[in-house]
């Protein structure tokens, strides 16, 4: 994690002096005192995913080895952290393309459909070969009303076709191993298969456990290597020095300047195929952060919105207000020292000067060049930034990032002095939309949406 732009000498009175540093790293030093011991017994639970044993991955690589038997295609239903893990890791892998082509042999395609939209997901469900597609459904509650919908209009249509009994094979349940409706269907009918969403692993910080493995593994990826990038990275969060500690460093920093009130954070990684990852950061960063009230029950109304941008595309859209606009940003890039492959750019048009120079370069040199020119001009316009150097897109490395930056959400949490785990917000839009939608019990939703609706 590259915070030179972060510093006075390069964006001036926005950036951080030695002292500042010294301060930030004290305040840092404190919030690990109470985070390592807990994350050394793998609290909360998503510090333990990285120590999955072969008896607990053992499932997750059976299931997905019997879906490939069945079919070539996979269906996620999920929504929020029940689906953006998987969309963000196979994009990384497998690229953004990754649908629009044949997958290579052993390698499901996966489609991912989190929206009730119902021209998209009637598209989609057209587009299907029901008899070479299986469905996961992944509800850690099982009560998620789009989640529900789809899977009961999978399930008419898979039951229509080739009965109940094979449209069971054809879906798999990823939810909590003792509640919720998923589970219930599972014991009533007895002939679903289940996969378990650890109880003490939130949604958002899921990718890690069943909830991405399956649908990664049953794509091709190698969730075993996946998983040992992210021990590594559990190993260096762990470290009680802040300066050594990317996790610390990116949560001390980011929340030092939420305090000066960057409000929003831009993720931008270089890449086309890391923009699932941004928009699964985006959900994370937002979900935990945005809270009311402090742990006292002070109300703070803390949080930073979070943007997912994708240089070098956003360069052309998005910029000009970075660099010129409210000086309330901060942007995270990420970029790649191996970008994954080269295209020489052939040497036509010499005699044309404004694009001769591009001739005998590459592609990749011409977007390392837009990265670092576009650090270089928010600084000069004392605009902050870091970056997030990755040496390359493979499983091991998507691993250490993906715990990284649950990490650094959690401590920055911890610095805010809010919960960052729970999510009152996402469940007050649930619960009304059960009063809007008739659902038993949510009569008094019912009634509130009656006197709150202006729409
Ligand atoms: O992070 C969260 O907790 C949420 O985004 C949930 O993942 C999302 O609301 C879906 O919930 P569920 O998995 O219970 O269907």
């Amino acid at each position: 994690l590259d915070y030179s732009y972060c510093t006075a000498e390069a964006v001036g009175q926005n950036g951080f002096s030695d002292a500042d540093l010294d301060r930030i790293g004290k305040d840092a030093a404190l919030m690990l005192d109470s985070v390592l011991p807990e994350a050394k017994q793998g609290k909360p639970g998503f510090m333990a995913l990285p120590f999955m044993t072969d008896d607990e991955l053992d499932p997750v690589l059976k299931e997905a080895g019997r879906l490939k038997d069945l079919a070539d295609t996979l269906v996620v239903l999920g929504i929020g952290g029940s689906a953006l893990g998987a969309t963000a890791v196979d994009m990384a892998l497998a690229g953004s393309l990754r649908n629009s082509f044949a997958r290579p042999h052993g390698c499901m395609r996966l489609f991912v459909a989190d929206n009730p939209d119902p021209r998209s997901f009637g598209m989609l469900l057209h587009n299907l070969d029901l008899n070479r597609t299986v469905f996961n459904v992944v509800s850690k509650s099982g009560s998620t009303a789009e989640t529900m919908a789809q899977f009961m209009v999978v399930m008419e249509m898979l039951k229509n076709k080739m009965g109940w009994d094979k449209a069971a094979q054809r879906v798999v349940f990823t939810t909590d191993p003792e509640k919720g409706n998923l589970r219930l269907i599972a014991q009533k009918e007895g002939d679903f298969r289940c996969l378990e969403v650890p109880p003490d692993v939130g949604g958002r910080f899921s990718v890690l456990s069943p909830v991405g493995l399956l649908p990664l593994a049953a794509a091709g990826h190698n969730i075993k290597v996946l998983l040992s990038g992210a021990r590594a990275m559990y190993e260096r969060c762990l470290n009680p020095d802040f300066s050594s500690n990317p996790a610390a460093l990116l949560a001390g920093l980011t929340v030092e300047y939420m305090h000066s009130a960057r409000n929003i954070l831009v993720m931008m990684p270089y890449a086309t195929d890391l923009f699932g990852l941004a928009q699964w950061f985006a959900q994370l960063w937002a979900e935990s952060l945005g809270k009311a009230s402090d742990l006292d029950g002070k109300e703070v109304h803390a949080g930073q919105t979070p943007v997912a941008a994708v240089g070098a595309t956003d360069q052309h859209s998005q910029l000009q207000l970075y660099i010129e606009g409210p000086q309330d940003k901060l942007v995270l890039f990420a970029t790649l020292d191996d970008m994954g492959g080269d295209i020489p750019i052939p040497g036509l048009f010499q005699d044309i000067d404004s694009i001769s120079y591009l001739g005998g370069a590459s592609m990749g040199a011409l977007i390392k060049s837009e990265a670092k020119a576009t650090q270089a001009a928010l600084a000069q316009q004392k605009r902050p930034s870091l970056n997030l150097r990755l040496p390359r897109l493979d499983a091991h490395c998507l691993g250490q990032v993906l715990f990284l930056l649950e990490a650094a959400t959690l401590m920055a949490g911890k610095l805010l002095r809010i919960n960052p785990l729970d999510q009152p917000g996402v469940e007050l839009g649930k619960v009304l939309t059960y009063g809007l939608m008739g659902r038993k019990g949510f009569e008094q939703e019912a009634k509130r949406m009656a006197e709150i609706d202006f729409g």
